[in-house]
């Protein structure tokens, strides 16, 4: 049986010029609050819910970003609480998990994907 793969509506959320390297920025993407990392020193770019499962705070586009056994990493800035920005899986032992999205970039714009019903 095939299964219909939805392709995401792509949101642009400003040019790659407004987003720090190895930082991260909060971008309002349709009503929901998404945090956006440009990772440099990977040559990569990631996106996530900014909200953190522990509290419930917006704060993970303030969170620093690694690398953990070669998984790219958010570390919450309240309580430290790693997540992967590839999955979203806790990986500091944490029954929590955060969404991520897919992201592209084009013509200098950065763009998350959003899925609708
Ligand atoms: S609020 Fe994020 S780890 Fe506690």
């Amino acid at each position: 049986m095939n299964s219909i793969v939805k392709e995401p509506v792509w949101i642009p959320v400003g040019p790659v010029s407004e987003f720090s390297e190895e930082g991260g920025v909060c971008a309002q993407v349709d009503g929901t609050q998404v945090a956006v990392f440009r990772f440099s020193s990977r040559n990569e770019w990631f996106a996530c819910e900014n909200r953190c499962p522990h509290t419930g705070d917006m704060v993970l586009s303030r969170g620093m970003i690694g690398d953990s056994k070669g998984e790219p990493k958010v570390a919450c800035p309240m309580h430290k609480k790693s997540f992967s920005l590839r999955t979203g899986e806790c990986i500091s032992g944490d029954e929590y998990s955060i969404k991520t999205y897919p992201i592209h970039i084009e013509d200098g714009m950065v763009y998350i994907g959003i899925e609708k019903p």
